[in-house]
């Protein structure tokens, strides 16, 4: 697979620059808005402080959610105090507005700056954070003219936000067009570590892929077919397969329309040797009752009235056994209801069983993935974990994102 040419902050000398660099702070919040999760913050500080040990300027960019316009509740100011407490040798500014507050206006009468003049306005010590970039509606539309503004603040681009490099948004795709652009050393790590799966993994090649809809993973699926010598199926993706089987999954979440694609999809794994396993049994339940243990049914068993909500124990260890023997594991999904803790056993249980695989590589990614799982210990068993959730489903698709190629100097 060809790989675009890109440079990384390592390779290159950047000093005394002023340095517009996109991240992905995309944190989730909990009900009282506080961080509850800040790897993101956390993978980025490696890119942050080695521009900063290099005497740079930086101007930190970021969305957060998906505001429809300016929305308090989507400020970056947690993000800011958060940054505040891994950098204390600096100081956070949140940037209200860059706008108004940042960008000179040269074409001011007296051909002087009539807004204040940048980079006076920022101290030797001082590491701006932009307010939420989506509050500005051309950022979603690769306004040319906003992208231009914002190159207008430095010297130099980093790109550090694997999660967000696969939109073609003004701040992922559109300044690079101004600037002289690198990617950060997180981009740069997501890049090797998924790159490497998908270039030469070890095999065998175990693929774990949960969650509920099957659309969102088809191609991903296709992909793994080629590569993966397992593909393990859980969560509500498997009812769909389950079904295109002839199963009756009773109540269970299931994609009707697209069983004729999980059929397909099973046709083409026997063409490419590859073993596409499903439950051979489940718990079954009631999705919002948290107390009542549920019931274990084999896959035959299962009635009109019954919901599958997680995988049975006969699935765990045979899921289990594959993943124990693996030498490459990519896993994305859940593989049950995490939502409710009755139902996430087969989930920690994929988690245990893959960080006790320490002869493996691993690469964990994908939206909830890693939420799912109850007590995060043994993390650092995992060979990789992404930071991307749709990016990385795409990026292990194509080879490449568009953020990526925005950041390419040979194609
Ligand atoms: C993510 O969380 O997947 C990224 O931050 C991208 O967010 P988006 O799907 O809102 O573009």
């Amino acid at each position: 697979m060809p790989r675009s040419k890109i440079e990384y902050i390592d390779s290159v000398e950047i000093k005394n620059k002023k340095v517009l660099l996109r991240v992905d702070f995309n944190v989730s919040l909990d009900a009282s808005s506080a961080i509850a999760d800040d790897t993101r913050i956390q993978q980025s500080l490696g890119t942050i402080t080695h521009l900063l040990k290099n005497n740079n300027r930086l101007i930190i960019i970021s969305h957060l959610g998906r505001p429809e316009g300016r929305d308090k509740t989507y400020s970056l100011q947690v993000v800011a105090d958060k940054l505040q407490q891994y950098l204390p040798g600096h100081s956070v500014r949140l940037v209200n507005d860059f706008l108004t507050d940042l960008v000179v206006d040269k074409s001011s009468e007296t051909g002087k700056a009539s807004r204040k003049e940048y980079p006076k306005d920022q101290a030797a010590d001082e590491v701006l954070l932009l307010e939420n970039i989506r509050f500005y509606n051309e950022e979603k539309k690769n306004d040319p003219d906003f992208a231009r503004k914002l190159a207008s603040l430095a010297q130099v681009y980093v790109n550090d936000a694997f999660g967000v490099s696969h939109r073609t948004d003004a701040s992922v795709v559109g300044i690079p067009q101004y600037l002289p652009s690198y990617g950060g050393l997180l981009l740069k790590r997501e890049v090797e570590m998924i790159g490497h799966l998908l270039e030469q993994p070890k095999k065998p090649f175990v693929a774990i892929i949960g969650g509920a809809k099957i659309a969102t993973k088809i191609a991903l699926i296709g992909k793994l077919l080629e590569l993966a010598d397992y593909l393990l199926i859980g969560g509500g993706l498997a009812n769909t397969f389950l079904a295109a089987q002839g199963y009756e999954v009773g109540k269970s979440f299931c994609e009707y329309e697209r069983i004729e694609h999980a059929r397909r999809l099973l046709f083409l794994a026997a063409q490419k040797n590859t073993a596409v396993i499903l439950p051979s049994d489940v718990a079954v339940g009631d999705p919002k009752n948290t107390e009542n243990a549920s019931a274990i049914k084999r896959i035959t068993e299962l009635t009109k009235q019954d919901q599958i909500l997680d995988l049975g124990p006969e699935s765990q260890a045979k899921y289990g056994a594959l993943i124990s023997k693996a030498k490459t594991i990519v896993w994305n999904g859940p593989v049950g209801y995490f939502e409710n803790p009755q139902y996430r056993r087969g989930t920690d249980f994929t988690y245990y069983a893959i960080t006790e695989n320490t002869e493996a590589t691993s690469v964990v990614g994908g939206g909830d993935t890693l939420a799912a799982i109850s007590k995060k210990e043994y993390l650092d068993k995992i060979t990789h974990i992404s930071t991307g959730g749709a990016a990385m489903l795409e990026f292990m698709e194509k080879g490449t994102l568009p953020g990526i190629e925005a950041l390419s100097k040979i194609g």
